[in-house]
């Protein structure tokens, strides 16, 4: 019998499998978000955590499109996106972010040549009043106090903490009700990384639901109330911090921990 999708979750993948030529970068994964909460997916490189977060948001599908007709790869997508209760798996993806499942990609520089503050505005051209622009903006800033007083500097000259802070304030810009953010620690100290981790909490209790990918697996299941392992396309392992860490096979296999 089929089971009827859970209201109370924002995000619910459903048996999602790809395959690009005769690869397969995603094998039957199935996870849900629920709303308000700060769900972790963690797994090393190469498991199809980006995968994953590229099918959801449409640009594998959009990628799969755009290849028709070419001698390019080809790509094969089975499996159920819903959001917000909805099917989303054949929409493209400015519709999809538009409906607030919004995408925070990995090493995703913000455009350099531009000011912080009209990188931020660029994060908002769908928001036409004002008002609430201006109050997004607040709230960006009150998070985000270094993107107010830097507002005027030319974005390629922040540091790599200050530029990842300025990708995630522009894609809370847009007003998300799903924050997909990918590997935003790669390359920071393990102070600034922690500093963002906070962030990432902070946003998640003034209210967005986040769905949060990362290598950095101790600090990850430390923030998060739930986490899915993923490894070699599939999820090999779900649930809070304590019970991930009390699987011995998970613990020494997938996440790379010293025992507790
Ligand atoms: N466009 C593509 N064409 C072919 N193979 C791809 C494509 N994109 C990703 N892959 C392959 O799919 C696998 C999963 O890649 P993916 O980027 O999803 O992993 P990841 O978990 O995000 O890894 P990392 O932690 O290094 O970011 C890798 O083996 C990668 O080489
Ligand atoms: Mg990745």
């Amino acid at each position: 019998m089929v089971t009827p999708p859970e209201a109370s979750n924002l995000l619910e993948v459903r048996g999602l499998t790809v395959c690009y030529d005769t690869a397969m970068l995603l094998n039957n994964v199935s996870l849900s978000v629920g709303r308000g909460e700060l769900v972790g997916l963690v797994g090393p490189n190469g498991a199809g955590k980006t995968t994953l977060l590229r099918t959801v948001a449409g640009l594998v599908r959009w990628e799969k499109q755009s290849k028709q007709g070419t001698r390019a790869g080809n790509i094969t997508i089975a499996g159920e996106v819903r959001f917000d209760g909805e099917r989303i798996d054949s929409l493209p993806p400015h519709v999809i972010a538009r409906r607030g499942l919004v995408l925070c990609p990995e090493r995703r520089r913000p455009f350099t040549e531009l000011t912080v503050a009209d990188n931020l505005m660029a994060g908002a051209y769908l928001q036409k009043d004002r008002r609430a622009l201006r109050e997004t903006l607040d709230m960006v800033h009150q998070m985000f106090p270094v993107l107010k007083q830097r507002a005027r500097q030319i974005s390629g000259t922040l540091s790599g903490g200050e530029q990842q802070m300025l990708a995630i304030g522009r894609a809370l810009m847009t007003r998300p009700r799903l924050l997909c953010v990918d590997e935003p620690s790669t390359g920071l100290s393990p102070l600034v990384k922690k500093e963002l981790f906070a962030k990432i909490s902070e946003i998640n209790r003034r209210g967005i639901t986040v769905l949060l990918v990362e290598q950095d697996t101790a600090l990850t299941l430390s923030v998060c109330a739930r986490s899915y392992v993923l490894s070699h396309s599939r999820i090999v392992a779900s649930g809070a911090r304590q019970d991930l860490l009390a699987d011995q096979t998970v613990h020494r296999s997938y996440l790379g921990l010293q025992s507790p």
